[in-house]
C-alpha cells in the first residue's frame, strides 16, 4: 500500500485572516487512481488543491509526495516534480493566442533566440488534437467559448509531464461532447498510471469516473470511501450533514391560464445567431429554454437583457413596449439577467461582496434628499438579507468577492440580481459550480419568486434541472425556437431529440 501511494497529506491546516479554510485535514492518493474530492461550497477543496500544487502555502501540517516530505513555494516547484493543476477559475491570458497560451513561459525559440512560430504552431496542434479541439491555434483566448477555453487549459496541463493532475470542476463549463472527451482523456491518463484528483459538484460524474471519494465539510475531513461501496444519498448526507429530499420543490399554486404575460418578445432578431424569436412568459411562470451549445438558448436571454446592444423586434413588459439598448435599459424595464459567466459579466472580483450585491440597485439605495449619497444603513441591511437568504459563506460583507469559493461567487451574482426586484428574471446556468445543498436552496427561491408572480426564464445545460423546474420549455436550434414542450411532455429524450434536429415539428 505504502509504495502505491503517491501523495499523502497529514493534519493540514490553512488559515486566512478571519477564516480557517482547512482544519487538520487528511488525504491520501494512490498511483493511477481517480480520486474525487467532494464537499459543499466553501468546504476547502480548492484551497487544498492550491496547496498541493504550490499556489498557496499551508499554515501547519505535513505533505509527502512519493514518500518525500515536500512544501512548495511556487507552482513551478510542484510542476517540476510532477504535480499539475487545472484551475477552477481560468488561468489563461485572453489577449494571447491559443498556441501562445499553451506554451507560455516555454515558447520554442530558434538559434537566434527568436520565437519559432512554426514549431509553436505544430506543437500546439498536437496538443489540441489530444483534447479533440477543432479550433485554430492562432485564435485569441478571448474569442473562444468558455468550454473551449477550458479544453485549452486541459491541453496545457497535459503538455507538462505530470504524475498527478488536479482537476478542479473541469466540466462546469463544458458541453456534453467535451465532457465525453474529457472522460476519455481521464481514462487514458489513468491507464498510464497517472493519478487524478477530481473535483465536481455533479455527483453523476463522480460515480462514473472515480475510484475513491473523500468528503470535506466546513474545512474538516469527513471520510474516504470506495466509489463502488457508497451511494448518491450517502454521499450527499456526508457532504451536507443532512438528507436532501425533493430537490425540485413542487409548485403549490398553479400558473393561471389567464395570467398576464410579464414578457412578450416578438420577432427578436440580431441577424447573427438569433432569428425571429417570439415567445412569452406569464406572470408566475418558469419557462425553460433548452438547446445545444450555440443554439441561441443562452444568447436570447442576454439579447433581451441588452448585453449585445440594440436588436430588431419588440419587447413588452407587462403589456408595455420597452426599448432595450443596454443592460441598464433592461434593468430599468424590470429584466434582470444572471449571466452564465460570473467572472466576466457578473462580478467585480476586486470589490467587496457588499459592493457587488448592491451594485445593480444603487438607485434604490440613494438617500432621498441628499441626492448623491448612498444610504449605508440600508445598504448593509439589504446586503445582509441576501447573504442570509442565500446562505453565502463570507467572513463579512466586506470580504473581497474574488476570495470567495467559486460557488459562493455564483450566489453573490444571484443576490445582486434578486436585489433589483425584477419583473422578469433570466437565469443562465444559474447553478453552475453550486453544491447540492445550495442548489436546493436556489430552486426553492425560484419557486417562491414565481409564486409571487415574477416570470422566470431558465436556460440550463443541466437537463434534470431544466426539466425539474420548468412549467414549459422552448427548445432552440440554430437561433430559432423549434419546439414548445409542456411540463407533462418534458423529458430528457424529447429535449435532446428536438435540440439535435432529430424530429420534425408536427
Ligand atoms: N485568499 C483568500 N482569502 C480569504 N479567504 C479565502 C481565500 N481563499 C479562500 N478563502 C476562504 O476559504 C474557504 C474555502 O474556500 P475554497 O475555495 O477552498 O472552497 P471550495 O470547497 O473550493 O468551494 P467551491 O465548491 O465553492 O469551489 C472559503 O470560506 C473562502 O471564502
Ligand atoms: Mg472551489
Amino acid at each position: 500500500m505504502e509504495s502505491n501511494q503517491i501523495l499523502r497529506l497529514e493534519e493540514i491546516t490553512k488559515e486566512f485572516p478571519g477564516v480557517k479554510a482547512l482544519d487538520q485535514v487528511h488525504l491520501d492518493i494512490l498511483r493511477g487512481e481517480v480520486h474525487a474530492l467532494c464537499g459543499e461550497n466553501g468546504a476547502g477543496k480548492s484551497t487544498l488543491m492550491k496547496i498541493i500544487s504550490g499556489a498557496q502555502s499551508f499554515t501547519s501540517g505535513r505533505m509527502f509526495f512519493e514518500g518525500e516530505s515536500v512544501q512548495f513555494k511556487t507552482t513551478r516547484e510542484a510542476q517540476d516534480i510532477g504535480i499539475s493543476m487545472i484551475y477552477q477559475e481560468f488561468n489563461l491570458i485572453p489577449e494571447l493566442s491559443v498556441a501562445e497560451n499553451l506554451f507560455i513561459g516555454r515558447v520554442p525559440v530558434n538559434q537566434y533566440g527568436k520565437v519559432n512560430w512554426k514549431k509553436l504552431d505544430s506543437d500546439a496542434q498536437v496538443l489540441l488534437k489530444r483534447v479533440g479541439l477543432e479550433i485554430s491555434t492562432k485564435q485569441l483566448i478571448s474569442e473562444l467559448t468558455i468550454g473551449e477555453a477550458q479544453m485549452v487549459e486541459i491541453a496545457k496541463c497535459l503538455s507538462s509531464d505530470a504524475k498527478l493532475i488536479i482537476m478542479d470542476e473541469p466540466t462546469a463549463s463544458l458541453t456534453d461532447k467535451e465532457i465525453e472527451f474529457l472522460f476519455q482523456i481521464v481514462d487514458n491518463l489513468k491507464n498510464q498510471g497517472i493519478s487524478i484528483i477530481y473535483i465536481s459538484h455533479r455527483l453523476d460524474e463522480i460515480f462514473e469516473i472515480t475510484d475513491r471519494i473523500t468528503v470535506f465539510r466546513d474545512g474538516k475531513y469527513i471520510a474516504t470511501k470506495m466509489t463502488s461501496e457508497t451511494t448518491h444519498d450517502e454521499l450527499v448526507s456526508m457532504m451536507v450533514g443532512k438528507d436532501i429530499h425533493d430537490l425540485y420543490p413542487e409548485r403549490k399554486v398553479a400558473v393561471e391560464k389567464e395570467a398576464t404575460a410579464v414578457l412578450r418578445v416578438e420577432q427578436a432578431n440580431d441577424h447573427q445567431k438569433i432569428h425571429d424569436v417570439s415567445f412569452e412568459v406569464k406572470s408566475g411562470e418558469i419557462v425553460g429554454i433548452a438547446g445545444l451549445l450555440g443554439s441561441g438558448n443562452i444568447r436570447i436571454g442576454k439579447l433581451i437583457s441588452g448585453y449585445y446592444g440594440g436588436f430588431d423586434g419588440q419587447v413588452e413588459i407587462n403589456g408595455k413596449a420597452v426599448q432595450i439598448h443596454t443592460p441598464s435599459d433592461a434593468l430599468e424595464a424590470g429584466i434582470s439577467c444572471v449571466s452564465d459567466d460570473r467572472k466576466i459579466e457578473g462580478l467585480v472580483l476586486i470589490r467587496s461582496v457588499k459592493e457587488n450585491i448592491s451594485l445593480a440597485s444603487l438607485h434604490r439605495l440613494l438617500k432621498k434628499r441628499i441626492f448623491s449619497s448612498i444610504d449605508k444603513a440600508k445598504e448593509n441591511q439589504v446586503v445582509d438579507h441576501q447573504i442570509e437568504r442565500l446562505n453565502i459563506k463570507v467572513s463579512s460583507s466586506d470580504q473581497i468577492a474574488g476570495n470567495l469559493s467559486g460557488g459562493n461567487q455564483q450566489k453573490v451574482v444571484f443576490g445582486k440580481m434578486l436585489e433589483t426586484a425584477p419583473q422578469l428574471l433570466i437565469l443562465n446556468e444559474p447553478t453552475r459550480g453550486i453544491d447540492i445543498g445550495a442548489k436546493a436552496e436556489i430552486y426553492q427561491i425560484m419557486r417562491e419568486l414565481s409564486e409571487q408572480g415574477i416570470g422566470i426564464i431558465l436556460a440550463s445545460s443541466e437537463l434534470p434541472e431544466l426539466i425539474g423546474m420548468s412549467d414549459r420549455a422552448l427548445v432552440m436550434r440554430e437561433g430559432k425556437i423549434v419546439k414548445e414542450l409542456m411540463h407533462e411532455d418534458l423529458t430528457q429524450e424529447k429535449v435532446l431529440l428536438y435540440a439535435a434536429g432529430g424530429m420534425k415539428d408536427e
